[in-house]
């Protein structure tokens, strides 16, 4: 049998109310803070990755779908939305005829992991990305868009982790200390922190090893080398997450899984969904836009993982709205009137019902039964005695009552020509 791309995941009808019902709320809520959606190629050139998630993290080295398309160009399956929109504002002036943007998506990404529950290979995140204010608000604001989302749909077991990164010459000055601590326990360090020590030191806080983690327990602290600035940047950020009552904890460990962050980092972890916990993500990054070859441009952003938000919801027993219901399905009583029945749908479709009915030639019993199946509100009879006075009998499949009604007026000329047939 042809099965799906391990990692890929199909999303059947009978799911699919749980993703209309999440992206929803969630454009709704991006709407009340003014972000505008903004859509880029599923695929972008090699390079707007390479150049801004960083050469040695992860994501780039080893999770990348990369191929020379027929033109020998690299072309890369987008693992995550920011440096694309990056390179979308710089490509289209974006911050010339706007001096803030605020952006947001909804997108499938890729990444070749090793799939788990929680984690994929295309997977869907939406995200928000607000470019040109260096202002710690709006930090602030983007973890509480984040936080609003998740709590709208309920999610209850989660926690809010914050960290400051600070910049760039503060951050190479304490990877001496931190590389200095760390050469004093090298010996025991997992194999893969002493790999992520030579190439990309800060990522050791990654690890997943007990050992690792015992022996970073007393290594030294980023949040204690910051510079002035990058303090009173961190402590307003904290001070707007107090004021608006979201509860947070500091972990000098966020370091986040790639390169472009400077200043505020930040996860929202949930409790209710195994090893890959990370409801959504995100951070400030006042040089990627600079990096990827625009005017030096500050921007602060985040993102999340529908699958993770749906998991979350689920383990948590939040229910999902259906209003797949239909308003009314037409059941044919005599065959000969089969083509009334379709201009009839017609004109309850144009007016917005709900409507379907029977395409199998079945019997009436088995029209009823399809209309249970689908969990008709109403059931019109198309047919039978009434239909010869000019009425339709309607059921009621709530409470069963049954009603004849008049077709009158806006479906007079439908009546004619149902009259007109007997
Ligand atoms: P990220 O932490 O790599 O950040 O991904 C954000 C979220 O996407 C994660 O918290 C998780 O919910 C979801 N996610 C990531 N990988 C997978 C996977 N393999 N399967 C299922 N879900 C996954 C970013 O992507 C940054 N672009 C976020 C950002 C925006 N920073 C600033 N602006």
């Amino acid at each position: 049998m042809i099965k799906s791309v391990a990692g890929t995941k199909d999303i059947l009808p009978v799911d699919i109310h749980k993703w209309n019902y999440v992206e929803d709320i969630v454009k709704k809520i991006f709407s009340s803070f003014n972000y505008k959606e903004i859509r880029t190629p599923i695929f972008e050139e090699t390079s707007v990755f390479y150049r801004s998630i960083g050469e040695e993290t992860d994501i780039v080295s080893k999770e990348m779908y990369t191929f020379l398309d027929r033109s020998k160009t690299s072309i890369t399956l987008k693992p995550e939305m920011t440096a694309a929109v990056v390179r979308a504002f710089i490509e289209h002036s974006m911050g010339n005829s706007q001096s803030l943007n605020k952006l947001f998506y909804i997108s499938p990404m890729f990444r070749q992991e090793r799939p788990q529950a929680g984690r994929f290979r295309q997977f869907h995140q939406f995200g928000a990305e607000a470019l040109g204010s260096n202002s710690p608000y709006l930090d602030a604001e983007i973890i509480i868009l984040a936080f609003l989302i998740i709590k709208k749909l309920g999610i209850k077991n989660i926690s809010v982790k914050i960290n400051s990164l600070g910049v760039p010459e503060s951050r190479e000055k304490y990877k001496i200390l931190l590389s200095d601590y760390l050469k004093e326990h090298y010996s025991k360090l997992s194999e893969e922190s002493k790999k992520r020590f030579e190439k990309n030191i800060l990522r050791i806080f990654d690890s997943k090893s007990p050992e690792d983690q015992e022996i970073l327990k007393n290594a030294p602290s980023l949040l204690d080398y910051l510079d002035e600035n990058s303090l009173q940047h961190f402590a307003i950020v904290k001070k707007v997450l107090e004021e608006n009552e979201i509860k947070y904890h500091v972990d000098p460990s966020l370091v986040r899984g790639l390169d472009y962050y400077t200043h505020t980092t930040f996860e929202i972890v949930s409790e209710s969904i195994g090893a890959q916990s990370a409801l959504c993500g995100g951070g400030r990054y006042d040089n990627l836009i600079e990096q990827l070859g625009g005017k030096k441009t500050p921007g602060v952003g985040f993102a999340a993982g529908i699958e993770r938000l749906i998991l979350a919801m689920e383990n948590e027993g939040i229910p999902f709205p259906n209003d797949n219901q239909l308003d009314a399905y037409l059941v044919l009583l005599d065959k000969d009137k089969e083509f009334l029945v379709n201009k009839f749908g017609y004109v309850l479709r144009n007016s917005g019902i709900k409507v379907d009915y029977d395409y199998l030639n079945r019997s009436i019993k088995a029209q009823m039964r399809e209309a249970n199946r689908e969990n008709a509100k109403f059931v019109v009879f198309i047919g039978g005695d009434e239909f010869s006075r000019g009425v339709l009998l309607l059921k009621n499949m709530t409470d069963g009552t049954q009603s004849e009604i008049l077709i009158q007026e806006n479906l007079e000329s439908l009546i004619m020509i149902m009259r007109g047939s007997n």
